[in-house]
């Protein structure tokens, strides 16, 4: 393994560096741009169990230091998924990563009913407990510890593939929404998800999104990442991935320092879709020059 190579759990990834959720789509269109199996990972648009259009009108509003959206989980449903892209995503050679939403519990125990059968083409399921973008579950299940306690420990009882579950930043105390977690035998934590915003039109008086809200991305939610991970590292057993803001390497090692064992890079691909490259490059230079492996920083944090 090169100094790059990191575990989450049970996990092996060649690299600490995924792309997000909802950020590259099944990696078909980022694939033109550079090979993907430079990449600990890539974690699949969010699925359903049937197809979504996803929200109607305006769905993206750029901000001075991030972006909303609301694209409200439109994907092509997961039967479509395992039978068109779950193949394609084996094929790139780097870490496969399912991300799998829902509006209520039953719909998560059909999703992993249906994604198990396809369990030796599968790393991780990476659980979206934290969608603000649709009228029901998803960030409702993930701000309330008991849901989250009850969805993680049914999904547990009908899978042994890695359950990582996504949490939202929308909650007063993500310690012990992540603890539940755990208890319910998650596998990791991924922190975080979307921040709630909203972005005014002053000619109009009316939200530029049509959802009215959106999820808030971008540099501006890394410094509420770094705290969450930092946090709940301290009152957590299992890995934490990082997400929220990361734009080059500075940041990832920043998230490793707080506790992360690997990154997710969501927005950043949005406006510079090979800045995983450059990412890669430079943290293979870091490693080189400071003679680490980058999985020796997870968690290297020293407080005040
Ligand atoms: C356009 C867009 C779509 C997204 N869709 C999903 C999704 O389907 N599932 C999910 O778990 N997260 C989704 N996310 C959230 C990202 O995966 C990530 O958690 C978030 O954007 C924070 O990381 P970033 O600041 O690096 O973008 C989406 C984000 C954006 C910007």
């Amino acid at each position: 393994m090169s100094r790059l190579g990191v575990k989450v759990g049970s996990v092996s990834l060649k690299s600490p560096l995924i792309l997000a959720s909802g950020t590259c789509n099944f990696g078909h269109e980022l694939s033109e741009y550079y090979d993907l199996s430079i990449l600990g990972g890539l974690s699949s648009k969010g699925l359903t169990i049937r197809p979504r259009a996803g929200n109607e009108g305006v769905r993206v509003a750029e901000t001075y230091a991030g972006m909303l959206n609301s694209v409200g989980l439109q994907n092509p449903g997961v039967d479509y998924f395992i039978e068109h892209d779950l193949d394609y995503m084996r094929s790139l050679n780097t870490g496969v990563i399912v991300n799998v939403a829902g509006h209520s519990y039953d719909d998560y125990m059909e999703m992993i009913r249906k994604l198990e059968p396809h369990k030796d083409k599968i790393d991780a399921l990476e659980i979206n407990l934290s969608c603000p973008n649709v009228k029901a579950g998803c960030m409702s299940i993930g701000s309330d510890p008991d849901q989250v306690f009850e969805v993680v420990s049914g999904m547990r009882s009908l899978t042994g593939l890695p359950l990582w579950i996504k949490l939202t930043p929308n909650v007063t105390d993500i310690k012990s929404v992540a603890y539940s977690a755990q208890k319910a035998g998650a596998d990791a934590v991924v922190l975080i998800n979307t921040m709630l915003g909203m972005v005014i039109d002053i000619r109009t008086k009316r939200p530029v999104l049509h959802n009215n809200t959106g999820g808030y991305s971008g540099p501006a939610i890394k410094p509420v990442a770094v705290r969450m991970v930092a946090e709940c590292s301290k009152a957590l057993s299992i890995p934490i991935i990082g997400c929220g803001g990361i734009m080059d390497y500075k940041d990832v090692i920043e998230f490793m320092i707080a506790g992360a064992s690997a990154v997710e890079i969501g927005t950043a691909s949005l406006i510079h879709p090979t800045c995983p490259v450059d990412i890669t490059e430079d943290l293979e230079k870091y490693c080189e020059e400071n003679n680490i492996d980058i999985s020796s920083l997870t968690g290297t944090l020293q407080l005040w």
